[in-house]
């Protein structure tokens, strides 16, 4: 949420940090800007989208210079406008900043260099960085900086300018994402890869409170005590045309028709002749034993996954599992006891409840387990142990293969832990891993159903609410479903456990309300058979999703779409499938822009 860029090179830089901004965007698309280094520091800014931005740029006949700084803005202190948007400048026009995350204590600092005379043009917390480092500017940036961070509080992933420093960039993260981009002659800070992928696809990892000294041809990064810090290289794996449309309309369908490929690369190389490695956390069979109970803690979609987590490790593993909302965990002074595991969960690795959840659990001496996507994340570098979600970049802010990977991790664990536990026999796992190495192909006939989801999705694009009811495993992917079509076509929608409903809810069912029902556990079939009747009898519109064979549902429901038979746990990574195109198309119907939801931002790197 929010995206930053920098560059100092010898190219010329507005083109660099917009192209930059482009492949930032998901991050926050409210307002737009870059400070580019010329005679003197030139500020371009506005609200609105990146395109906005370069419309401007064009106006102006370009912007000479080769050392700038850019930013697309999730807005959070200020309304998204004009002057709300980053770079933010102090008074004098001598410093200019991008910042990504919270300076919690901006009031009481803006407060006091208001006394001394500072004048602010905005309402946003970050031009407070600003006006302080030119406050405490003595001709060095990194002493400045320093003084700076002994200042603030909150989160920052900061780029900062100044003009008396035409050839250098400094910059510093905490709690907020920065790479940094070695190029030949060119240098780079990012809050991600793709910014960086077409020029580079080397980078260091920063960590928190080190400040980075970008020059044209040269890259030194210090601690807090002007100590230099020798980083390790990292390498991009992926090529830059993983982070592009590939002739899709959205990112969000390509991302959507990637999942058989993202599934597979997730679990194929865990699985070795029908037995489960993961070679790469240090688990022995004996810790796995000694596990009391394990917290799987995650945000949004990724709390989803968490959920269906609890019901098969539960099941196959026997260990009580709790599964807990980041933003709760964190404030609720939780119960751990020396013998409980964390599983963090998060695609992006840099959620900041989810973040601050794990360093909760981390103080209180829990051992962590992250399940990530990003790698070398700050989720992924902070955990004692990761396992990877080899889901490749994921751009639209909903999130489709991220999910679907971390559910795949979820199963494989709990086979894992089952086995070690002597609750699942090896010949068991290696049955249940051979039917899982057939969802991928099930997951592509699912994604055939996209022109028969069209249809559906163009009859109740006009719905006011829906309801998404399931029992067990199947209400878990409700509550997925249910978010998909909320935040990308902004239709109210609730997800429910199938026999909640009567407690209070079904007086919200009238004549064509639509409610979906998911019906593939075979032991709760039939009762979700007479809760998709108590609702029709009420007038609902009813889109049942049962496994094939079941056709029992078809004279109560007035649709069915039908996935394949399996085991009834795999079944939440089919299920959600024709959830996530009908969102998808129920959202191109409303003249949604369904990568970049209203008020939405990938990688939720604030409180
Ligand atoms: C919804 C969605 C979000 C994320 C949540 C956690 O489609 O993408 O709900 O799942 O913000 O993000 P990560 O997994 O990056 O921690």
């Amino acid at each position: 949420m929010c995206g930053i860029v920098g560059y100092i090179g010898k190219n010329e830089a507005a083109p660099v940090l917009i192209k930059g901004l482009k492949k930032l965007e998901y991050r926050g698309y409210d307002s737009a800007g870059i400070a580019v280094f010329g005679d003197g520091i030139h500020v371009v800014k506005t609200k609105g989208r990146l395109a906005d931005l370069d419309a401007k740029v064009q106006t102006m006949g370009g912007v000479e210079g080769h050392v700038g700084i850019g930013h697309t803005r999730w807005a959070t202190h200020g309304a998204p406008s004009d002057v709300n948007s980053h770079p933010h400048t102090s008074m004098n026009g001598r410093i200019s900043v991008v910042h990504n995350g919270i300076i919690e204590n901006y009031l009481q600092l803006k407060a006091e260099l208001e006394e001394k005379g500072y004048v602010f043009a905005s309402e946003t917390d970050t031009e407070v960085v600003a006006q302080l480092f030119d406050y405490y500017y003595d001709g060095d940036m990194v002493d400045t900086l320093i003084r700076v961070i002994g200042r603030i509080r909150g989160s920052y992933a900061l780029g900062i300018l100044c003009s008396e420093k035409p050839d250098e960039i400094v910059a510093v993260r905490k709690d907020s994402p920065m790479l940094v981009g070695i190029g030949k002659n060119e240098n780079f800070i990012a809050s991600d890869i793709p910014a960086l992928l077409e020029y580079t696809k080397d980078y260091y990892l920063l960590n928190d409170n080190e400040i980075v000294v970008l020059k044209k041809d040269g890259i030194t990064i210090l601690d807090l005590d002007k100590n230099e810090i020798k980083k390790d290289i990292y390498n991009v794996t992926w090529d830059i045309s993983a982070a592009e449309k590939g002739g899709y309309d959205y990112f969000m369908m390509k991302e959507i028709m990637e999942q058989p490929k993202a599934f597979k690369a997730t679990i194929s190389p865990r699985i070795v002749d029908g037995e489960i490695k993961l070679d790469n956390i240090k688990y022995t069979d004996e810790d796995i034993k000694n596990i009391n109970r394990i917290h799987i803690i995650a945000c949004g979609s990724a709390w989803h996954a968490a959920i269906v987590g609890k019901y098969v490790i539960e099941d196959y593993a026997r260990i009580p599992v709790e599964v807990d909302l980041a933003s709760e965990f964190r404030y609720r002074n939780p119960i751990l006891d020396k013998n409980d595991i964390c599983i963090i969960i998060s695609q992006s690795g840099e959620t900041a409840d989810t973040l601050a959840a794990l360093r909760e659990a981390k103080r209180q001496g829990i051992r962590i387990l992250a399940i990530v996507n990003v790698v070398g994340s700050s989720i992924a570098r902070e955990s004692d142990d990761v396992l990877y979600t080899w889901a490749g970049p994921e751009i639209a802010v909903a999130t489709t293969k991220g999910y679907s990977t971390q559910v795949a991790l979820m199963y494989l664990l709990a086979m894992k832990f089952g086995q070690a536990r002597g609750y699942l026999s090896a010949e068991e796992v290696k049955k249940l891993t051979a039917e899982l190495e057939l969802v991928p192909g099930y997951i592509e006939k699912l994604l055939t159903m996209d022109e028969e989801l069209k249809e559906l999705a163009k009859a109740h694009a006009h719905a006011n609410d829906v309801f998404v009811i399931g029992r067990g495993i199947d209400y878990a992917v409700a509550l997925e479903g249910s978010l998909k079509l909320k935040e990308i076509s902004y239709i109210h929608s609730e997800a429910y456990a199938a026999g909640e409903l009567k407690h209070g809810t079904i007086s919200l069912i009238e004549e064509g309300t639509l409610v979906v029902a998911i019906a593939t556990q075979d032991p709760l079939y039939e009762k979700l058979v007479s809760n998709v009747k108590e609702v029709k009898a009420r007038g609902a519109y009813v889109v049942a999703i049962a496994k094939e064979g079941n056709t029992e549902i078809a004279e109560v429901a007035d649709k069915v779409i039908y996935i394949p038979q399996i085991n009834d746990k795999f079944t939440a990574s089919l299920n959600v499938i024709p959830m996530q195109i009908f969102s998808y198309y129920v959202a191109i119907e409303r003249g949604c822009d369904v990568d970049m939801p209203r008020n939405l931002a990938k990688s939720v790197t604030v409180e």
